[in-house]
């Protein structure tokens, strides 16, 4: 018996370490691709969930920090740092508290989910909330590691992009190709294109016979790639995406181009609506915006966009424990009330409608 190794020892042929790299790992990578039937059934394509929220601190920025990491400490880095909506920060500081360095976070103040804020004071991380939103935090990021002695590990670093391109091989290797559609969430669209990058080179090594259509998803009130230009104040329940400049907004336009794929906006209703769905009919439990690419899927199948029987693979990029409290919320809005019984197994019967065998 032998368990995953982390993304890093199970693709090092893939990636650029060597024996001089240190391996900083908390054996992220080999999430599980799920089948959901009820997403089948709904859309009449094969749905495939790969379901992020299964990596140690709980999102896919894992796969991007334990290279991104590895490669700051073979560089001989003290010090990272990092903007961030609540997962990169909880990905930083776990990676950092493991390899014995400080990890800087600059999170907007307020705007963060609290499994998020809580991960990063876990791990000893020197949070800083910063009075703004996530653009202005990532440009005192970059500004900082241009000017000081601490090395960036936001998406910007293309050591997080290598890191991340290892959930692509995953899924070629269950399906045994590419799937015929992709569809993710986009914030900075890092992993948009690093996706691209893990199908490209799996077809460049005749891994896969084709490339997968890349369908990314922005919230309504944060689309600056939809809408074409930047978005200043960008707003969204879904805080991980709420991102008005994405970093990789270039690369993600040529992933579009080539792989025939499409940028869409949901609205946060939506997102609300598939996040309840997904928990409830697929059994997967994830936060609110993970479940865009569950939302998008829905609103092209209603456009008429998702051909019947196509392989389709969604990304649910971040756990709902991250930030539990839109499960405790109807979909009008009201706060859902837990049912008090008193301790008499007759009571409880009655109140969950059981008649006696
Ligand atoms: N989903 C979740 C749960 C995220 O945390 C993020 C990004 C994305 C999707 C979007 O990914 O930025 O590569 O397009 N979160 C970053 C952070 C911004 O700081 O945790 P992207």
């Amino acid at each position: 018996s032998r368990q995953w190794r982390g993304v890093l020892r199970e693709y090092a042929d893939r990636l650029d370490i060597s024996a001089a790299t240190p391996i900083i790992t908390l054996g992220e990578g080999g999430t599980p691709l799920i089948p959901a039937p009820a997403l089948s059934a709904r859309t009449g394509a094969k749905i495939w969930i790969k379901y992020e929220g299964m990596n140690p601190t709980g999102s896919f920025k894992d796969r991007g920090m334990t290279m991104a990491v590895s490669k700051a400490m073979e560089d001989g880095a003290k010090a990272i740092i990092c903007a961030s909506t609540g997962n990169t920060s909880a990905s930083a500081a776990a990676y950092a508290a493991h390899a014995g360095i400080t990890a800087a976070v600059l999170v907007p103040e307020g705007k963060i989910a609290m499994g998020k804020l809580s991960q990063a004071i876990a791990h000893n991380g020197q949070l800083l909330q910063v009075q703004g939103n996530f653009d202005d935090c990532l440009d005192i990021a970059r500004d900082l590691a241009a000017n000081y002695p601490v090395h960036l590990v936001n998406s910007v670093n293309n050591d997080r992009i290598e890191g991340q391109k290892t959930a692509a091989f995953e899924v070629v290797e269950v399906l045994e190709d590419a799937p015929d559609f992709h569809f993710l969430p986009v914030g900075n669209a890092g992993n948009y294109t690093a996706y691209f990058r893990g199908y490209s080179e799996e077809l460049a090594r005749g891994a896969t016979t084709k490339l997968p259509r890349m369908f990314g998803f922005q919230a309504a009130g944060s689309a600056p790639i939809v809408l074409g230009k930047r978005v200043e104040h960008p707003e969204t329940i879904a805080s991980a995406i709420r991102i008005g400049n994405p970093a990789s907004w270039e690369p993600a336009l040529v992933a579009r181009e080539t792989s025939n794929g499409y940028f869409g906006a949901i609205s946060d209703e939506k997102i609300l609506e598939a996040y309840r769905i997904l928990s409830a009919e697929v059994g997967i439990f994830v936060e609110p915006a993970s479940a865009i690419s569950v939302a998008g899927l829905l609103e092209r199948a209603e456009a008429g966009q998702v051909p019947a029987g196509a392989t389709i693979v969604l990304t649910v990029t971040g756990h709902g424990l991250k930030d539990p409290q839109w499960a405790l919320r109807t979909a009008d809005g009201s706060d859902v009330k837990p049912t008090i019984v008193a301790v008499d197994t007759a009571e409880v019967a009655s109140v969950l409608g059981l008649a006696k065998a």
